[in-house]
């Protein structure tokens, strides 16, 4: 299938992640030049080499910004922008949250984890506006959580992070929709990152098991029986970004192997 990415230009937040990364390895794959705000510029810079190496003919640039500060957002974005030309899409994707009942979650933890999501995704949004206004096509895909849809005692971070998040994602559809940029958001289930190893040894702990055992109780609810991989999560960044969803706006997508209960 022509996506019609090539040429395109996407600025990917959290690129160092292992959901991010592999965001940006599927874009890059299609021709999309990237621009990778990172915290971590060393970090940043190997992956950006790792790109180029996969696709020598790239153009992958890596600005620098903490999400949680406002002007330094702003000038990531305004220096990514500069440099490539263009911005038409931006994939929001960092940050996570802790898990835990409320009494579990230590009080000053809070406001460090809303400063980066969804805070950081409003700086980036705020930011890239204008440029994704001038583009034919401008997208923004922000990566949720299905807790924002579902909330559960044992996520009540991620709950409310991710609520909020999807509220933007159809506030922004909404006010984005004139100039013809779409906003969605994608709901990864469990998904094989650093984050889901430290989840099952937790559980393979606090239960006295092993990690295998673990990993199986955790996706008893998975109908797929399976973690979802970042490449998966990736596969639909890229479609929600070409021109194919030109039509798909202020929704949100399930990425969780069917873990998800409501309809
Ligand atoms: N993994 C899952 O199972 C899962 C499930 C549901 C939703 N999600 C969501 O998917 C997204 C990515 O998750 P992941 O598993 O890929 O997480 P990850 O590997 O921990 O990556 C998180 C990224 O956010 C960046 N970040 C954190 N604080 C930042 C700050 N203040 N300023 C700039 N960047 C900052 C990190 O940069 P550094 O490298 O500098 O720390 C890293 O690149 C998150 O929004 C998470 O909530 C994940």
């Amino acid at each position: 299938m022509e996506l019609g990415l090539r040429g395109k230009v996407a600025l990917i937040n959290g690129a160092t992640g292992g959901i991010g990364s592999e965001i940006a390895r599927a874009l890059g794959s299609e021709g999309v030049d990237l621009g990778l705000m990172v915290r971590d510029i060393t970090a940043g810079q190997a992956l950006a080499q790792g790109l180029r190496r996969d696709n020598p003919t790239l153009r992958v640039e890596v600005v620098q910004a903490d999400l949680t500060l406002q002007p330094e957002v702003q000038q990531a974005v305004d220096e990514a922008v500069a440099r490539l030309s263009r911005l038409d899409i931006l994939v929001n994707v960092a940050g996570g949250a802790l898990r835990g009942k409320l009494a579990d979650v230590p009080a000053e933890e809070w406001a460090r984890y809303l400063a980066v999501k969804p805070m950081g995704y409003v700086h980036s949004c705020r930011a890239a506006l204008p440029y994704l206004r001038q583009s034919p096509d401008g997208r923004i895909v922000n990566i949720a959580g299905g807790h924002g849809k579902e909330p559960t005692a044992w996520s009540v971070m991620g709950g409310m992070i991710n609520a909020s998040v999807l509220s933007l994602t159809k506030a922004l559809a909404e006010d984005l929709g004139p100039w013809g940029v779409t906003v969605n958001a994608i709901n990864p289930g469990h998904t094989g990152t650093r984050r889901w190893k430290e989840l099952v040894e937790r559980r393979a702990r606090e239960r006295g098991i092993e990690y295998v055992a673990a990993e199986r109780e955790l996706l008893e609810r998975v109908p797929l029986k399976r973690v979802v991989q970042p490449a998966d999560i990736a596969a639909l960044v890229v479609f929600l970004a070409s021109e194919r969803a030109r039509s798909i706006t202020g929704t949100m997508i399930n990425v969780d192997g069917g873990r998800s209960r409501s309809i």
